[in-house]
């Protein structure tokens, strides 16, 4: 079988080292396609891949097409919303991701985004400490826990809320659960944000939510640029000069926020939170051995299509 590595924004040399180690030495072909230009080029080179494994590239119902001989797809991180799920599942394409291999660097960016933000970017401004200060989780999966655990160890006070887990799980994840989301964002000094893009999601955070936040707050997100609701943050940013906002997931009218609003916004400009060595070799080798174990045994778990 041919396993393609087709990453835009490509893994460390070493994990892409190891990742064909596992294929090969499992007997299959491994082909590394890193650093492309155009979505057309994907779809050129996956023509006679049997398995893909992806970061955040665009598996699209034209990229399933074309991939003749496609059987797997991996996602190697969490969010798969990227990849056409219907085209795949249409197609007996089987999806996978790879949860929790790389939440330790996005939770740690999390962490260091809410005391750059503090510290007003790193210029002499007077600033403030995160200790003593209140965070609260949207969303408390294996990122969002990851941040409460280090939050709390940096003395902050933690509340979350999940829409799948109970008060109890939360309260055991070492967080104080949220009446609401509104109570969340009304009591919390820092929000950060850790919601998949869903059709339920995607522009859920907008004008209400956000000046619901106490005087001075910043909302973080390290998870998707889709579900903000970009023109709400501007006017919440606009109406409340004490709020900033601080994303790895650059928005479509970040131009004008950073005009308009100057240190009270940043973006990475090319999202990196799972951009570390260890994440890059947890993530990569998972997929790779889900792979290779699909193929071995027909293993299916953290299959996202079923
Ligand atoms: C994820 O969903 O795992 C993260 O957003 C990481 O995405 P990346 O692999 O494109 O860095």
């Amino acid at each position: 079988m041919k396993v393609l590595l087709a990453t835009q924004k490509p893994f460390s040399a070493a994990a892409v080292a190891a990742i064909k180690d596992i294929v090969v030495n499992a007997g299959h072909e491994f082909a590394a396609f890193e650093k492309y230009a155009e979505q057309s080029d994907l779809v050129a080179a996956v023509a006679d891949a049997d398995a893909l494994i992806i970061r955040s590239d665009k598996v699209t119902a034209e990229v399933i097409a074309a991939a003749k001989n496609l059987k797997i797809v991996v996602r190697a991180g969490a969010g798969f919303d990227n990849v056409d799920l219907e085209a795949a599942t249409k197609a007996g394409v089987i999806v996978m991701n790879t949860p929790g291999q790389n939440s330790n660097a996005v939770a740690e960016l999390a962490i260091a985004m809410m005391i750059f933000m503090a510290r007003t970017q790193f210029t002499p401004a007077t600033g403030t400490e995160i200790q003593g200060k209140k965070i609260g989780i949207q969303a408390f999966g294996n990122v969002g826990r990851l941040v409460g655990k280090k939050a709390e160890a940096l003395g902050m006070e933690v509340m979350a809320i999940d829409p799948f887990l109970t008060d109890e799980q939360i309260i055991a994840g070492g967080a104080k659960p949220a009446a609401s989301l509104e109570d969340l964002y009304a009591s919390c000094d820092y929000v950060s944000v850790h919601i998949p893009a869903t059709p339920q999601t995607v522009g859920s955070i907008g004008y209400d939510l956000i000046t619901k936040m106490p005087k001075g707050a910043t909302l973080v997100n390290t998870a998707r640029k889709e579900v903000i609701d970009e023109a709400g943050l501007e006017k919440a940013l606009e109406d409340r000069p004490d709020l900033k906002y601080v994303t790895d997931v650059a928005p479509d009218n970040l131009a004008v926020l950073q005009e308009k609003f100057g240190l009270r916004v940043f973006a990475t400009p090319k999202k990196m939170g799972a951009q570390s060595a260890e994440a890059n070799i947890n993530a990569g080798l998972a997929a790779a051995r889900q792979i290779v174990g699909y193929f071995e045994t027909g293993c299916t778990k953290f299959q996202v299509n079923k």
